[in-house]
């Protein structure tokens, strides 16, 4: 939904410049048919197995975009209090909000029982028997799912693979073993299992060997459902990479058919990445470098990760191409959002857009330097809306100090 007309990049009906000048920069801007596109297509996926989408709010988590994603009846998989009151007060219904997390604190675990959401997903046994005593204690029953770590390795950047023997996240197979042989409660039931392998992963063949890992846990009870995660890659390069969908419905959907009645997925990247840009404009130029009002603190994927977005020009005006590196203000050697993009020189004041920005971008931006987070643009068609505005330099100044 980002294309080029007569030189210009318009986002759907809009011209990006405009919007720019509108709102000023650095700014989101997102494209809501591109959202809706990229539903339908895993809706497309899913569809005729008995499903939950539980879109990822880590991704992006713009009230006005959940919103969107909540009326095209997805769920919402959460990572914390905070984001399990997002959902629910954007309106996801709480049979349809799951919450995963490494590191769930008590008042996060009981809010999630006390407003009934359909799955804790357990991270350890410690974590387990902390969520008997809360529903205990608050009286509520409470399903829940044990995140597997089932030792795979999905061939992704190694800092976004959640699923190796050295990870952080999940319980391992053994363990998981002895849980299911032995916890009973009167206010916990086990009625799923979880998988999550990592991000950024274009096989389906990962995904089937974390089914094939874990499936003798379902000889020893019966589950409901099974979450195999999010994950599935998005083309940052530009060269027509597409996650293996087929692949993945015929082998691991139409296997995990056979033990539960509902699979369920956590979709993050996949929905939002795409139908989202960063727009910048150009400070200042000295050797090969285009220093821009955009850094690492509003998109850190290439800080964090080494992840290279695509840079455009968004109005080009035929001037010489050259290779160029892209710099932020931040004063850090690593705001960098890469090297070697192929760029009309600019002048001083032209904008450039950081493309595919959607997920990961607004939702780990930070204060670092004392820099107000970007404004967010929705366009639909022809209209463009203010959905986030720009953060209010002396409000984050003085934010939380005493008296
Ligand atoms: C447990 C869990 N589910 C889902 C996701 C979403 O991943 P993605 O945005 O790559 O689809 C993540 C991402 O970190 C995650 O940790």
């Amino acid at each position: 939904m980002f294309v080029w007309r007569n030189g210009e990049l318009f986002c759907e009906n809009v011209k990006v410049s405009d919007i720019a000048k509108h709102f000023d920069t650095p700014l989101y801007v997102y494209s809501k048919a591109e959202i809706l596109k990229r539903i339908g297509q895993i809706k497309s996926v899913f569809g005729d197995t008995p499903h939950l989408i539980a879109y990822s709010l880590k991704a992006n988590n713009n009230p006005h975009i959940l919103r969107i994603i909540r009326e095209s009846g997805l769920g919402a998989d959460t990572v914390s209090g905070g984001e399990v009151k997002l959902a629910l007060e954007t309106g996801f219904l709480p049979s349809k909000v799951v919450f995963a997390g490494v590191g769930k604190r008590e008042d996060e675990i009981e809010l999630a029982i006390e407003r009934g959401i359909k799955l804790l997903n357990i991270e350890s046994e410690e974590e387990l028997n902390v969520v008997e005593n809360i529903a205990g204690r608050v009286r509520k029953k409470i399903h829940v799912a044990l995140r597997i770590n089932p030792d795979v390795s999905p061939k992704t950047i190694d800092k976004i693979a959640t699923a190796k023997k050295t990870s952080k996240f999940g319980i391992d197979l053994e363990k998981a073993e002895k849980i299911l042989k032995t916890f009973t409660s009167r206010w916990v039931t086990i009625t799923g299992l979880h998988v999550h392998i990592g991000s950024q992963i274009f096989e389906w063949e990962p995904y089937m060997e974390a089914v094939k890992k874990v499936e003798h846990l379902f000889s020893l009870r019966e589950f409901s459902t099974f979450d195999v995660g999010g994950g599935f890659g998005v083309d940052y390069e530009g060269i027509g990479r597409e996650f293996d969908f087929s692949g993945f419905k015929i082998n691991v959907l139409k296997y995990l058919k056979n033990y539960v009645e509902e699979v369920i997925t956590e979709p993050g990247r996949f929905i939002i990445a795409k139908a989202g840009i960063l727009v910048t404009k150009v400070l200042y130029r000295k050797r090969d470098f285009i220093i821009v009002d955009a850094g690492m603190n509003d998109f850190s994927r290439p800080a964090y990760y080494g992840a290279r977005h695509r840079i455009v020009n968004v109005v080009k005006r035929s001037g010489d191409i050259g290779m160029f590196s892209v710099g932020g203000p931040v004063c850090e050697s690593t705001d960098v959002f890469g090297r070697n993009f192929e760029l009309e020189l600019p002048e001083r004041g032209d904008f450039l857009a950081i493309m595919d920005t959607g997920a990961y971008g607004m939702t780990m931006a930070s204060n670092y330097n004392a820099r107000p987070r970007p404004a967010e643009v929705l366009c639909d068609g022809n209209r463009y809306t203010l959905i986030r505005k720009r953060e209010d330099l002396n409000e984050i100044l003085w934010r939380g100090i005493p008296d």
